[in-house]
């Protein structure tokens, strides 16, 4: 969703900004702009365009905005909540004079209290925005300190914010705050820098701060000072970005999603790196070990997520009850945090996100503490909100994901639930001899990953055949049930094809009745226990002219008979097979999106991290 940056120092600063912005593109956004002042002629020089960032590049080779004289600045991508994408409603925000500008996330709730409050004072907003509003407040209070103003101004703000607010009467100063909506602050050599994201802030220095919620930072060129809104100094801890450059780089693939498909079998390698003693079967996972004697002694968990994240879940939910015998339900978060969650005495919440940040996902989590229970948090991003409210929880460790459909996130998370649900076996009756065997198993994943990357082509040529239609079913029964939904996400949110998930028991309850020969269906039918049932519902599929493409276990040639087409994947156990099944419907909505011409990276009207509720 939005993304923020703010520069302060003596390298080149609008080249800075626009780097920001590229880094921060991946997140979705539909317009963007830059402030600086301009230290010639003491001035708020702004641009902002709707569209691409390279339409922003352009236009500001055009106005000379290369050659401004500057020491400090701010910049946004927008996401649009308040306001149709127009070049007005764009960020950054700046007052009738020209003295302040303002790049904001969030939402302000009471935003239109403060603006009528403001009108009758006779300020004209010229923008349909809650961000020109805090503009304003702070203006209202401003006289000649900056951070004065803004901590007044907050004080009557309801909502979720990450600020950054510069003034042309106080050039050398920056003032960033946040709530609810990320800001981490970057300590370079001689500059600093403030961010949404760690990945605008890694080009200038790996030193970070995560600043709090309810956390306001004045920087100069010089130093800089946290405090608390109630103006109470904070000594906050440094931490260093472990991720390299290049993993944000797309490296030799055209994308970064073919790329993040690639990386899934380094993935598990570096999700367990340390964890996981396959030989021995043993599991290390410090970050939950401080719960241990909660694992213990739980008889119910419950997992939170949205999107990809909630269909990690269900698998979870699967290896819980397989693995630990603990009693597991899945909710969505923004269900769960509306609802009146019965929360039992000792039960353990656990909340998956790849960003760490999802609004839905924050508010469940808060919800389920404020009813009592531990919460537990799988995240991708170190620092980030999710990861900071939880009382424990495990890291993916799977390196920047910027691709917004999810998919090494996917099985990093995979990874890690099917982690947790062995150590709690463990303490429970799971023997060393069945860890043993599904160790050396798992072992071997990401090679049988590998072998199914090497397929492309062939899954290429299938998702040739089916882009013309314009819906697909997904069935899978059994743990491979949230892949189909899995699947059908994946496909219909990069190539726009309308795409259902079910369980294949259910499709005769309903689904069967959209069947027919424009109507491919994708059918998870590895060889498991359910086999011959699935084998059924393919039979039904076929029976009404419907086109079935299979996803089967390798040696499986009897399935040809039943099949249009069979995309081959190797052999494991049942209870493993999501790590396989996922792979080539990845692959298929990749290829069809791809063959439309569309872009896998930032599909239409989604955000890599959906900050707002
Ligand atoms: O960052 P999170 O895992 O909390 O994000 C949850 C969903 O927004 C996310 O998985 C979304 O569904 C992806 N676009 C799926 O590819």
């Amino acid at each position: 969703m939005c993304g923020i940056v703010g520069y302060i120092g003596e390298k080149n600063v609008v080249d800075i900004l626009l780097q920001g912005l590229y880094k921060l593109e991946y997140r979705g956004y539909d317009s963007a702009g830059i402030a600086v002042i301009d230290k010639d002629s003491n001035e708020l020089k702004i641009i902002k365009k709707v569209g691409k960032i390279r339409n922003l590049e352009s236009s500001m080779k055009e106005d000379g905005f290369f050659n401004i004289n500057t020491e400090i600045g701010i910049a946004h991508t927008r996401w649009a909540t308040h306001g149709e994408v127009n070049e007005v409603n764009a960020h950054p925000h700046y007052d009738e004079d020209k003295t302040l500008a303002i790049v904001h996330n969030g939402i302000i709730e009471n935003y239109n209290v403060i603006k009528k409050w403001l009108e009758e004072k006779g300020v004209k907003f010229k923008t349909e925005t809650d961000t020109e509003v805090l503009l304003y407040l702070i203006k209202y209070y401003y006289k000649d300190d900056l951070k004065q103003a803004v901590l007044s101004a907050l004080k009557h703000v309801i909502g979720a914010y990450g600020i950054v607010v510069i003034s042309k009467k106080e050039p050398g100063k920056m003032i960033g705050a946040r709530n609810g909506s990320p800001l981490v602050f970057g300590i370079g050599k001689d500059d600093f820098v403030l961010a949404s994201d760690v990945s605008a802030i890694k080009p200038v220095t790996d030193n970070v701060i995560y600043l709090e919620d309810g956390h306001i930072i004045e920087v100069t060129k010089e130093n800089y000072k946290i405090l608390t809104l109630e103006e109470r100094e904070v000594n906050a801890k440094v931490h260093t970005i472990d991720w390299e450059l290049e993993s944000w780089e797309k490296g030799n693939f055209p994308t970064y999603m073919e790329k993040e498909i690639h990386e899934q079998p380094n993935t598990i390698i570096n999700t367990t790196r340390g964890r996981w003693f396959f030989e021995k079967g043993e599991l290390k996972l410090g970050g939950i070990e401080p719960v241990r004697d909660l694992l213990k002694k739980t008889k119910k968990i419950t997992i939170l997520g949205c999107g990809t994240s909630w269909h990690a879940a269900l698998i979870g939910k699967y290896w819980f009850e397989y693995y630990a015998d603990i009693s597991t339900e899945v909710d969505y978060a923004a269900e769960f945090r509306y609802r009146n969650p019965i929360i039992l005495e000792d039960q353990i919440v656990i909340a998956i996100s790849q960003s760490g940040e999802t609004a839905d996902t924050i508010g469940a989590i808060r919800e389920a503490k404020i009813k009592g229970a531990t919460v537990l948090g799988i995240t991708n991003v170190v620092g980030s909100t999710i990861a900071r409210e939880t009382d424990a929880g495990i890291y993916l460790h799977a390196g920047p994901e910027i691709g917004v459909a999810s998919t090494k996130a996917f099985i990093g998370q995979l990874t890690v639930l099917l982690m947790m649900a062995i150590y709690m076996g463990r303490m429970r009756r799971l023997s060393i001899e069945d860890t043993l065997r599904v160790s050396e198993e798992f072992k071997k994943i990401p090679d049988k990953i590998e072998k199914i990357l090497k397929q492309k082509d062939y899954i290429r040529e299938i998702a040739g055949k089916i882009i013309k239609y314009n819906n697909a079913l997904y069935l899978g029964r059994g743990v491979n049930y949230p892949v189909a939904l899995e699947g059908a996400l994946k496909f219909k949110e990069i190539s726009y094809i309308h795409a259902e998930g079910y369980p294949a028991a259910e499709m005769k309850h309903g689904p069967i009745a959209l069947i027919d020969e424009n109507m491919p269906t994708i059918v998870i039918a590895t060889k498991d226990f359910l086999y011959d049932k699935i084998i059924s519902n393919i039979k039904e599929v076929k029976a009404r002219k419907g086109q079935v493409i299979a996803i089967a276990t390798e040696d499986d040639e009897a399935i040809k008979s039943h099949a249009d087409y069979v995309i081959y994947i190797p052999d494991t156990i049942d209870m493993l097979t999501p790590f396989l099944s996922v792979i080539p419907l990845q692959l298929l909505a990749y290829y069809a999106a791809t063959l439309k011409g569309y872009d896998v990276d930032k599909p239409r009207n989604l955000a890599k991290s959906v900050t707002v509720e």
